[in-house]
C-alpha cells in the first residue's frame, strides 16, 4: 500500500557538519495522497456510498502511525457535499490518525466549487460549501484561507501547495505565490521542492483527461510548466484522479532522463506523481500507452517520502 521513491543524491560538501547533524536527528517520513472520503464498516448511514476503501486507508495510516511525522491529505477530502455530519464522520474516522501527526490538507473541488461563487471551475461538487467548511476545520498557513494556497517547510521539503480551484494562470495571484514559494528555497537547507495541488496540473492518462487530449487539467502545464523547470522542482503530486501514476522526469512532454529508479545528479525536468487512490471508487486509465507515463497502478494507496542525503566522510 505504501510507495517509497527518491533518494537523492545531494553533494552538500560545505555543509558537512550540518548534514551529519541532520542525518542523525532528523528523519521526515511524509505521506501524501488525495481523495479519501469516509465510510461506515458496517455500510450504514451512507450519503456519498462510493469510498469504502478509506477505511483501509485509515486502517493502514494508523498501523503505521510511527513510522510517519507528517501527513498531506490534498483535496477531495470527504465529499460531504454541504452535509455536516459527513464532515463529522470523517473527523470521527481519522481522529486517531489527525490527533497524532500534523494532518495538513488542500483545497479540492468537493470543497470549493459552485457556480458562481469565483471558483474557478463552475460545477457543483462542493454542494455549497465554497470552501468554508474545509477552510474553518483545517488549519493551512496562508495569508487568506478563502484562498487555499499555500507554503511550507518541513525538514529537508520545502511543499508549495496550490489551490486548483482558484485560478492559477500566468498573471494571476496564485501563480504569482507559486513563483515566490518555488524561487524563495534555500535549497541548502531544502533540497527537496514539492508542488503539490489537487487537479492534475502535469501529467496524468486517466481516461478522463486522456479523452480531452491535454493529458491533465487543461491550461495546466502551459501556464506552470516553464515554474517547475526554472527552480528545478523534484517532485509534482496530485491527487483528483482515483489511482496511481507516476512519470519520467519530465518537461515540455519529453522524459529528460530514462532513468526509471534511482536518480542521481540532476534530472533536468520533474517527476509527477498521481495519487488519488486515498479511498473514493478507482477511475480507469485510457487504453493508449504515453512515453512519460513509467508507471501506473489501478488500485487504493499513498505516496510515503523520506529523503536520505549521503554523506561524503570528511578527510
Ligand atoms: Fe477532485
Amino acid at each position: 500500500m505504501e510507495r517509497m521513491f527518491g533518494v537523492k543524491n545531494t553533494s552538500l560538501e560545505h555543509l558537512l557538519i550540518p548534514v551529519k547533524i541532520l542525518v542523525k536527528n532528523s528523519l521526515q517520513r511524509v505521506v501524501i495522497f488525495g481523495d479519501m472520503g469516509k465510510a461506515e464498516v458496517d455500510g450504514s448511514n451512507e450519503y456519498n456510498d462510493f469510498q469504502h476503501a478509506s477505511l483501509n486507508t485509515t486502517k493502514q495510516l494508523i498501523r503505521d502511525l510511527n513510522n510517519i511525522d507528517l501527513i498531506f491529505l490534498i483535496g477531495d477530502i470527504c465529499y460531504a457535499n454541504g452535509y455536516l455530519s459527513q464532515w463529522d464522520q470523517f473527523t470521527a474516522q481519522v481522529e486517531p490518525i489527525a490527533s497524532a501527526v500534523p494532518f495538513m490538507v488542500a483545497s479540492g473541488n468537493h470543497e470549493r466549487d459552485w457556480p458562481g461563487s469565483g471558483s474557478f471551475y463552475e460545477d457543483k461538487d462542493s454542494g455549497g460549501e465554497c470552501g468554508v467548511v474545509a477552510e474553518t476545520m483545517f488549519y493551512v498557513p496562508t495569508e487568506n484561507r478563502a484562498k487555499f494556497w499555500y507554503s511550507t517547510d518541513y525538514g529537508m521539503f520545502r511543499f508549495c501547495v496550490a489551490d486548483t480551484e482558484h485560478d492559477w494562470r500566468e498573471g494571476t495571484e496564485q501563480y504569482e505565490f507559486i513563483e515566490h514559494c518555488l524561487a524563495s528555497v534555500d535549497r541548502q537547507k531544502q533540497p527537496w521542492l514539492i508542488f503539490l495541488a489537487h487537479r492534475v496540473l502535469g501529467y496524468s492518462s486517466a481516461t478522463f483527461y486522456a479523452d480531452t487530449g491535454s493529458f491533465g487539467e487543461p491550461m495546466g502545464r502551459e501556464s506552470l510548466q516553464k515554474l517547475w523547470q526554472k527552480y528545478k522542482v523534484d517532485i509534482a503530486i496530485y491527487g483528483h484522479a482515483h489511482h496511481y501514476e507516476r512519470t519520467c522526469p519530465v518537461y515540455q512532454n519529453i522524459c529528460t532522463n530514462k532513468e526509471k529508479q534511482h536518480y542521481t545528479g540532476p534530472m533536468n525536468g520533474t517527476i509527477h506523481v498521481v495519487a488519488g487512490g486515498g479511498g473514493a471508487a478507482l477511475a480507469e486509465f485510457a487504453a493508449l500507452n504515453v512515453t512519460w507515463s513509467f508507471f501506473k497502478d489501478y488500485d487504493f494507496g499513498f505516496v510515503k517520502l523520506t529523503p536520505i542525503i549521503r554523506i561524503q566522510e570528511e578527510q
